[in-house]
């Protein structure tokens, strides 16, 4: 079977990320899902952007959890990365997408497709951040036992084990996907950005989230894996053995040809990738 492929946060090699015209873009290159980073706005709403903070990808400053979400829709999420927007997008098309929007877009393929939310921590919010995702799912007539939503598989992703405690209340153990990845300087940083502890004690805090997420694994309490492309390279026998107890496997993120058929080398199921035609094109015909 060739990989089931993730566009990471839409068809993100091609388009800004986490934006109309880049999660229409994932469907035009035929992904079976996409993915999508989630925070809370201050008004409680759920929008897709990957940073707690406005600089990298919007023309905005300051932290997304301080705007409401009609503050953030007047913000240009589209022009940083320097690549036009096609006509006939609509006015819509510069502004930061709220979770609701995404689900629009993806309603109105009219096809099946997966949509992997990844919840982001630290949170501001903590844990209501899980609290509000499932509020807001139920409302929209998700079911919580197939985790489908008509025609949109929803699965469940975060690096932080507390949030996938919390999702394991309401939502199936096969659509709960736990990532994992060494701690990156990126992520001490993020996480600094809400408190003032010191640096050591944070890398200690977050080497105990990984230990904890990959007990969860072992123990199977979530049915998916989450690694990045370079804990695979480095725990590659891991892989496998997840792999072989029956885990699901979403290695992330995938964009090239030669690590694609390492992974599937490898057993992995599931790719995430800022490309997904490219990586289409290595399984072509497999
Ligand atoms: O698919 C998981 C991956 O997206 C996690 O890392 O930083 O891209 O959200 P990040
Ligand atoms: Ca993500």
């Amino acid at each position: 079977m060739p990989p089931v492929i993730f566009a990471h946060r839409g068809s993100s090699g091609t388009y800004a990320e986490h934006t109309r015209a880049a999660y229409l873009q994932a469907l035009a290159d035929g992904a079976e899902g996409v993915e999508c980073d989630v925070h809370l706005t201050r008004d409680g709403q759920l929008v897709c952007i990957h940073d707690t903070t406005l600089e990298r990808t919007t023309d905005g400053s300051g932290d997304v959890a301080d705007r409401t979400l009609a503050e953030l829709r007047m913000l240009d999420v589209c022009s940083w990365k320097g690549v036009g927007i096609p006509a006939g997008y609509g006015d819509a098309a510069h502004q930061l997408l709220a979770l609701s929007d995404l689900l629009v877009l993806l309603r109105e393929s009219g096809r099946p497709i997966k949509l992997a939310i990844e919840l982001k921590h630290p949170s501001p919010f903590g844990l209501r951040l899980e609290e509000a995702l499932i509020a807001f799912l139920m409302d929209e007539g998700w079911d919580p036992e197939s985790s489908m939503l008509g025609l949109v598989e929803v699965s469940f992703m975060s690096f932080n084990p507390d949030s996938m405690l919390q999702l394991a209340e309401s939502v199936p153990h096969h659509v709960l996907c736990q990532l994992v990845a060494d701690v990156s300087p990126q992520e001490v940083r993020d996480a600094l950005s809400f408190g003032s502890i010191a640096e050591g004690a944070l890398i200690a805090i977050m080497q105990r989230a990984l230990k904890e997420g990959e007990e969860l694994i072992d123990r199977q309490e979530i049915g998916i894996a989450g690694p990045s492309l370079q804990y695979v390279r480095d725990h590659p026998e891991r892989i496998q053995r997840w792999i072989h107890d029956g885990v699901r496997v979403r290695a992330w993120t995938v964009n090239t040809e030669e690590d694609a058929r390492f992974l599937a080398g490898l057993g992995v199921q599931e790719f995430t990738t800022d490309y997904p035609a490219r990586i289409r094109l290595a399984f072509e015909g497999n």
